[in-house]
Order: structure tokens, then C-alpha cells, then sequence
């Protein structure tokens, strides 16, 4: 990543209101060209709205996105994707029944004419699958597997290869690590590592605090619907990271050490 590189993302105060819940307060995000942009904050402060709204999910109340320096407003997640903004979902919304080519291509499915119709064009969807995936060196044996018979970690990685084949410039992940065994978390922060140096920038929501240290460059961090504090990966730790998402009330351990109390101004 070169430090003059202009924004990919900038949200410039952003507020979204439920009711008598403020979800998001003057909220401010700015990402570059191939980032790994940590969100983190404690349940309920805000990652999940906030990503919503750069990924066209939620429309918010006040607030301006820019996308490579160009006013967008993104009033369905079909907008975002154009744009180049692609989320992948805590829910996945894989299709179990169908196999991994077909969910990779859901929608969009190559097709052949055969005497004037249209047939679905199984071996090019099955070759551009495995293609697909050797890219993004996920391992799976069989595109022809139906979705339901894998495993958490690759269902997760077929979800981020779909959303990667949409050539993003911008891709969110919440909580992509949340249920998956160790190796399986191992394999999603290769990928988002493999993605991020072709330049997608991304954004990784996780309550893995121990995952942020492995592939991201900067984190910034919610509280109660606010952004309290940004840090470059290198010049935070564990310890400080956990303090900022409880908030000030709770930050005894570090003035018990003498730490000066900065709050979570950022
Ligand atoms: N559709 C909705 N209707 C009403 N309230 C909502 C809605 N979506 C979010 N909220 C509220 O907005 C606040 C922020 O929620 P959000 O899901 O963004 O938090 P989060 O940081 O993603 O939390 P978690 O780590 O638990 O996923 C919460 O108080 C939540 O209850
Ligand atoms: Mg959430």
C-alpha cells in the first residue's frame, strides 16, 4: 500500500436512527486502496448498520458516501454493487440444495444456444468455477458438491469468492471468523490477504481481537454508535484495543498500571 494514495471509501457523517435507538452518530470512515480495515466494538455498537449502509442494506438518515472521490448514493445493495461494494453476510446466503459452481454463479449462469435456446452451459460454469477458486487458492475438490455437504470454513470462502468474482474494489466481511474450527480461520485471513493485495480494500468485522493483528493495517473502533478511536495495527496491542471497545467507565486496569487516560478520543 503507497501512504498518497487517495480514499477508496470516505463516509462522512453518517446517522441512522431506529426509532428511539441511534444506531449510528456523525459516524466518519475512510479506507485506501487495498486496506484491511478493522471495525470493532462491543454488541450493538454499530458495525453491522454501519457496513449495511456502505453495502446499500440500510438507507441512513444523514451522511454522505464516496467512492474514489465520487458522491454515490446507494439506495438498494444493487447500487452498491455496481459501484463496486460487495458484503458478505454473517448468514452467508449460499444456497444449500445447489452445488458450488452454481452457488459461485447464482443469477448470472453461463449459457450456450443450441438451436436457438438458451441451455445452461454446465462445463464452462464448472471450468470458471474451479478457475475461480484456484485464484483465490481456495480448496475445494469438487465444484459439483452440493453446498450443504461442506464445511463451515468453506461454505464461508465459496460466500467470499462469489462476492470476489463481482471484482470489487470494496469488500465487507462481518464476522466471516465467528463459527469457524482454527484451520478454517486460518484459511479466510489467507484470503482476505490474497484479496487485499490485489487491492480490494476491506473491511473485517470480528470480535477475534487476535485475527486483527494477522491481516489488518488500521483499526477503528465503535462505541455505543459512535466512532471513539482509530489506530494503525502497529502502534496499538490487545490490551488497548480491549479498552477502547468497553469504553472509558471501564479502563481501571490501565490506570492501575499508570497508564496516562486518554480516554477513547481517537
Ligand atoms: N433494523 C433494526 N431495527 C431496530 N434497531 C436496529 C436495527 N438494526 C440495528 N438496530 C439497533 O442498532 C444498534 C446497532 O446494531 P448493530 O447490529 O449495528 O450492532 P453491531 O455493532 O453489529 O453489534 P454485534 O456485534 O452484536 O453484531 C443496536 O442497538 C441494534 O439493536
Ligand atoms: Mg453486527
Amino acid at each position: 500500500m503507497t501512504e498518497k494514495t487517495t480514499d477508496r471509501v470516505r463516509m462522512t457523517g453518517i446517522s441512522k436512527r431506529y426509532g428511539p435507538i441511534l444506531s449510528l452518530s456523525d459516524v466518519s470512515l475512510r479506507i485506501a486502496p487495498g486496506e484491511v480495515l478493522g471495525l470493532v466494538g462491543d454488541n450493538g455498537a454499530g458495525k453491522s448498520t454501519l457496513s449495511k449502509v456502505l453495502s446499500g442494506a440500510v438507507v441512513p438518515d444523514a451522511g454522505t458516501i464516496e467512492i474514489d472521490e465520487e458522491t454515490v448514493r446507494f439506495e438498494t445493495p444493487a447500487d452498491a454493487r455496481a459501484a463496486h461494494v460487495e458484503m458478505v453476510y454473517q448468514d452467508l446466503s449460499l444456497c444449500d440444495t445447489i452445488d458450488v459452481a452454481g452457488n459461485l454463479f447464482l443469477g448470472r449462469e453461463p449459457v450456450r444456444r443450441v438451436a436457438g435456446v438458451s441451455l445452461l452451459d454446465k462445463r464452462r460454469m464448472h471450468d470458471d468455477a474451479k478457475a475461480m477458486l484456484e485464484r483465490l487458492g481456495i480448496v475445494i475438490a469438487d465444484t459439483r458438491q452440493k453446498v450443504e455437504n461442506l464445511s463451515g470454513g468453506q461454505r464461508q470462502s465459496i460466500a467470499i469468492g462469489r462476492a470476489a468474482s463481482f471484482d470489487p474494489k470494496v469488500l465487507i466481511m462481518d464476522e466471516p471468523t465467528a463459527a469457524l474450527a482454527v484451520a478454517e480461520v486460518e484459511a479466510v485471513l489467507e484470503l482476505i490477504r490474497t484479496v487485499s493485495a490485489r487491492g480490494v480494500s476491506v473491511i473485517l468485522i470480528t470480535h477475534r481481537l487476535q485475527d486483527l493483528f494477522l491481516v489488518c493495517d488500521r483499526i477503528q473502533v465503535m462505541y455505543e454508535g459512535r466512532s471513539v478511536a482509530e489506530r494503525k495495527i502497529s502502534e496499538t496491542s490487545i490490551e488497548e484495543v480491549v479498552d477502547l471497545i468497553v469504553g472509558r467507565k471501564f479502563t481501571a486496569r490501565s490506570a492501575a498500571r499508570g497508564d496516562r487516560q486518554e480516554g477513547v478520543s481517537a
